[in-house]
């Protein structure tokens, strides 16, 4: 996926590394997740694990990964350099995720690294101000994404909405360029809207879809409130 191809508002589904959606669980997820893109023409990538990411890349195109570690290719054991996804056929990588926290360095070379390889940059970041300070490294998407809400179901719209429409004040201020999206706890069609409303040009999404029983339906009721926005 092409950052030119990316229609805003996006909705990115992160995998993280729950047992519903690894190994084959990430392919037939994958699988769910192309449908309604082809459904419903909504931008939609998925976060994977690494070791997940070449068995959906065969036919998801917009898969983008959870973290990349801020090295050079060379000897290193245990890491993954952005090289490494760049040619596993990711177009996009998480930084500085609340679960993957990183230094302001090392998320300086991340983003140059995605730049240098035309990858889609998405940096979290915890608190509007935190997304503002990190707003300085311009890159792609800036995902504001309360810790405390994360995994809960009480969703960064309803329970801290002016996390949203602060974070956007002040990165548009900032750069009109950068996208800005959030997460933490979106649970149903009301939480996506209110984020819209509020200003959020996507949605950063894992546990109530993940975990659900019928995650298509959650992800095909999550995009169509995105196409509803888009006409
Ligand atoms: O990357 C998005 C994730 O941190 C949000 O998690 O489970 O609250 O949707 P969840």
């Amino acid at each position: 996926m092409f950052k030119s191809e990316i229609r805003y508002p996006i909705f990115i589904l992160n995998f993280k590394c729950y047992e519903e959606a690894i190994g084959e669980n990430a392919i037939k997820l994958a699988k769910e997740a192309k449908k309604i893109v082809e459904e419903t023409n909504v931008t939609i990538a998925i976060a994977p694990t690494a070791v997940d990411i070449l068995n959906v890349k065969n036919f998801f195109n917009f898969v983008i990964a959870q973290h990349a570690d801020p090295i050079d290719p060379g000897s290193y054991t245990g890491h993954i350099p952005v090289e490494a996804f760049k040619k596993a056929g990711v177009s996009g990588i998480l930084i500085n995720h609340s679960e993957k926290r990183l230094q302001d360095n090392q998320i300086e070379y991340l983003i140059k690294k995605c730049k240098r390889f035309d990858l889609t940059s998405i940096i979290c970041g915890k608190d509007p101000e935190e997304c503002y300070k990190l707003s300085k490294y311009n890159p792609d998407i800036i995902a504001i994404e309360p810790p405390e809400l994360i995994g809960t179901g009480n969703s960064v719209s309803r329970y801290k909405p002016e996390s949203i429409s602060k974070t956007v004040e002040l990165v548009k201020n900032f750069n009109k360029n950068i996208h800005v999206i959030c997460g933490a706890g979106i649970s149903d069609e009301e939480d996506v809207k209110i984020a819209l409303e509020l200003g959020a040009e996507g949605i950063l999404v894992s546990s109530s879809i993940i975990k659900s029983k019928e995650p298509y339906e959650k992800i095909r009721k999550f995009a169509m409130i995105i196409k509803e926005w888009k006409s």
